[in-house]
């Protein structure tokens, strides 16, 4: 376990390292924009998107700087996603990776523009990646889906604030398994999706890792979460005990803080099984499963 936090935080602190130079300096009208971006972007966040990536792409024989554009573009999109998920308009949130929220430490269309503006970079950073053609493309089609609104991670955010007012919902579970499988595990099934293209993975190999990235998808959320109720704020980054306060459906609520643990202990398991294909080569991302589960930010 401390191995794996070993190797995230060796990892984010060579990426991050990469980050400032796709922010070039302006005097430009777009300086307030570029400057919310960048903002948002760097020194926080885990990296575990990135970090899934190369993982996955080592798997098939690639390394870390193989990785790099595909963990880059995902970064940024992801970055994205927050900066809108704690916008008042959805979760209105005032803290993110421990430092005022982007609409905060800016304003709210600043923050809107930034949130635009890195979801378009991420594309074009793919598009300008030293990628073969075929691989770019796929992993624009990939990316583009997971991150849509026709059952990608925009899909989810909507279902995600609609279930705030379904408090007579038949079969909660269902719908927060729902939600969770767009909102948070969707880019993450990219995130191993696009280790295994860079690798020129067969269906075999991709189709081990998706069913991987689903298991530990819905165990990030399940611990994301729990933390919300249990975390140490500090750590975490971020305002704890929201989900409550504004009604949302979460695993917490849906199975109790017990019942949510349980249910992400049989889903570890399964995310480990499912990669005994890889053999030994697949220890870190084990290890990973294990982490997600017991990580305190
Ligand atoms: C938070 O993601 C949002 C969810 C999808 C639950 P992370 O916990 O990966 O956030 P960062 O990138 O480390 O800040
Ligand atoms: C966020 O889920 C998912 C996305 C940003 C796509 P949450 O709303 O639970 O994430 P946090 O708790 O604010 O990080
Ligand atoms: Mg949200
Ligand atoms: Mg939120
Ligand atoms: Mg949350």
């Amino acid at each position: 376990m401390n191995d794996v936090l070993d190797k995230i935080k060796r990892f984010s602190k060579a990426f991050n390292a990469k980050l400032p130079a796709f922010f070039k300096k302006t005097e430009g009208y777009e300086k307030r924009v570029i400057e919310a971006m960048e903002y948002a972007v760097l020194n926080g966040g885990k990296r575990l998107r990135p970090f899934l990536v190369s993982e996955c792409a080592k798997l098939f024989g690639k390394t870390e700087d193989d990785a790099f554009f595909a963990g880059v573009s995902l970064e940024f999109l992801h970055t994205y996603s927050l900066i809108h998920d704690d916008l008042p308009a959805m979760d209105n949130d005032d803290f993110r990776r421990g430092k005022p929220t982007c609409h905060k430490a800016f304003d709210e269309a600043t923050a809107v523009l930034a949130g635009d503006g890195l979801l378009t970079y991420a594309f074009e950073i793919l598009a300008d990646s030293n990628y073969d053609e075929v691989v770019k493309i796929k992993l624009i089609k990939l990316l583009s889906q997971g991150a849509g609104a026709f059952g990608g991670m925009v899909s989810g955010q909507m279902l995600d604030l609609y279930a705030e007012n379904a408090k007579d919902e038949k079969e909660p579970l269902k719908l927060i398994e729902n939600i969770e499988k767009m909102k948070t595990g969707c880019l993450l099934k990219y995130a191993c999706e696009a280790g295994a293209v860079i690798g020129n993975a067969d269906d075999e190999h991709m189709k081990a890792l998706c069913v991987y990235a689903r298991k530990i998808g819905q165990t990030f959320q399940i611990s994301d979460d729990i933390l919300d109720v249990i975390g140490d704020e500090k750590k975490v980054g971020k305002t704890l005990k929201k989900d409550e306060a504004q009604n949302k459906l979460t695993f917490v609520s849906t199975l109790g803080l017990e019942g949510a643990r349980q249910k992400e202990h049989i889903l570890t398991t399964e995310a480990k099984d499912a990669l005994h294909i890889f053999g030994d080569k697949a220890k870190t991302l084990r290890d990973l499963a294990d982490f997600i589960v017991e990580r305190e930010y």
